[in-house]
């Protein structure tokens, strides 16, 4: 099985790419690979830009190295309750080209943040519009205050209770 996990994020410090990458390398004989979302440039989205340009290149590209996956892993940070908006940007792109963005495969959608809320309002917002872009969400958890419950030197989470959440989440793919 390949699984390809991103943080939905643009930080080069990512915890949402650090959690991301954590809960796809729990699934055993899985081949994993991470995507970098600032792989994939793409110029502010609007309809004007889009007769200009067609389709975005960076769009194209993202498309086609999710297409490449059985399932997905993905974590969503938030900003002010929503995605980033380089995120949503690229999002908003690759929807023109292909409505269906994850194409049915299984996905296990995390997120988190530093804070009690653990970026909670952006993962309801991504698993419910889920079906709208053929994402397949077999399980979502939320982790709150990641700098609390994550070991950055073994690139793992801490908290035991979170920890059992995450494998049970990955098993379901
Ligand atoms: C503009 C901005 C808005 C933010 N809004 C929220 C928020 O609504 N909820 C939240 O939990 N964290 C919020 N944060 C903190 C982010 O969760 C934090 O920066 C986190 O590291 C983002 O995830 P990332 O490291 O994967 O990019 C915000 C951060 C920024 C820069």
């Amino acid at each position: 099985m390949k699984v390809i996990a991103f943080g939905a994020s643009t930080s080069s410090t990512s915890i949402n790419k650090a959690l991301a990458t954590y809960a796809a390398n729990l699934i055993e004989g899985a081949e994993v690979k991470i995507l970098d979302i600032n792989d994939y440039q793409v110029p502010m989205f609007s309809e004007d830009k889009e007769k200009e340009i067609g389709q975005a290149e960076g769009a194209q590209a993202f498309l086609r190295d999710l297409a490449e996956a059985d399932a997905f892993v993905i974590s969503f940070a938030e900003h002010n309750g929503h995605h980033p908006a380089a995120f949503k940007n690229l999002f908003d792109w690759a929807t023109r080209i292909e409505r269906s963005v994850y194409g049915e495969k299984p996905a296990v959608y995390l997120a988190t943040s530093p804070g009690p809320g653990g970026a909670q309002n952006v993962l309801g917002a991504a698993t419910g519009s889920a079906p709208y872009f053929g994402g397949n969400v077999k399980a979502s958890v939320s982790v709150p205050s990641f700098y609390d419950n994550f070991d950055f030197e073994a690139g793992s989470i801490s908290n035991e209770e979170i920890a059992a959440q995450i494998k049970d989440a990955v098993a379901k793919l």
